[in-house]
């Protein structure tokens, strides 16, 4: 049995910690595949173009692929940014976009590479199209305002400036965009596990996730 674990939920559920401290704890190798479509973000917005435009979102992942080639281009500090995870949302609605990326994403599910004992992928849609036959998926949720409240602390806590209110409001847009696209919309797959978050802390959230884990994969 290929041993991957889906983790899906939309922005600030905790889907990127968990899936650290479960990766750490089960020697599974992590892709954060947000970055990916922050990546792609980041060199539309850097030539200037429009991220909504196909043309220019396409030639975004071609620069992309070119520089992940040489450089670890997914681990630049400045993809975090929320105007970043903005642009993110908007160039992952193109299906053209989300197919440049399927091959990537899935080749590292199978092939983790030498040393781990798994993979975990994090994202929007890993459960229901990049990895739909995850022996584990787990889907990631919290209220808004508590989403908004963690991110709004993540930004500060980088020196970034953000008011709760327009965290909120750009929360709420993003939500809606995920979920009501047509390509591969953000949803719980049937077999998902669904963990609300909003009141569980990380350690806790890794507790219960392990539980799953070991009655995945033994
Ligand atoms: O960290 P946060 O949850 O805010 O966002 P992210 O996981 O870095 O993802 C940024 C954006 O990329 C999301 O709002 C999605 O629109 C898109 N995304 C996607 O469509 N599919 C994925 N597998 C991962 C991210």
């Amino acid at each position: 049995m290929k041993k991957i674990i889906a983790i899906d939920g939309p922005a600030a559920s905790g889907k990127g910690t968990l899936s650290r401290n479960l990766a750490d704890a089960l020697n599974f190798a992590h892709m954060d595949t947000g970055a990916l479509y922050r990546a792609v973000a980041y060199e539309v917005l850097q030539t200037g173009g429009d991220p909504t435009q196909e043309t220019a979102a396409l030639a975004g992942c071609k620069s992309l692929q070119d520089k992940m080639a040489h450089d670890d281009v997914l681990s630049n500090d400045a993809l975090r940014n929320d105007t970043i995870g903005e642009a993110a949302s908007k160039v992952a609605v193109i299906q053209s976009v989300r197919d440049a990326l399927i091959a990537l994403q899935k080749s590292f599910a199978n092939a983790p590479g030498e040393g781990f004992s798994g993979a975990i992928l994090d994202g929007r849609d890993i459960g229901t199209v990049i990895c739909p036959d995850a022996p584990l998926k787990l889907y990631i949720t919290a209220n808004v305002e508590i989403r908004a409240k963690r991110r709004m602390k993540e930004l500060h806590s980088k020196g970034l400036d953000a008011t709760y209110k327009a965290v909120l409001e750009d929360m709420r847009a993003r939500d809606a965009r995920d979920s009501g696209r047509k390509a591969a919309p953000l949803r719980p797959a049937e077999d998902a596990i669904i963990i609300d978050s909003s009141d569980l802390g990380e350690a806790q959230m890794l507790e219960t996730a392990l539980t799953y884990a070991k009655k995945a994969f033994g």
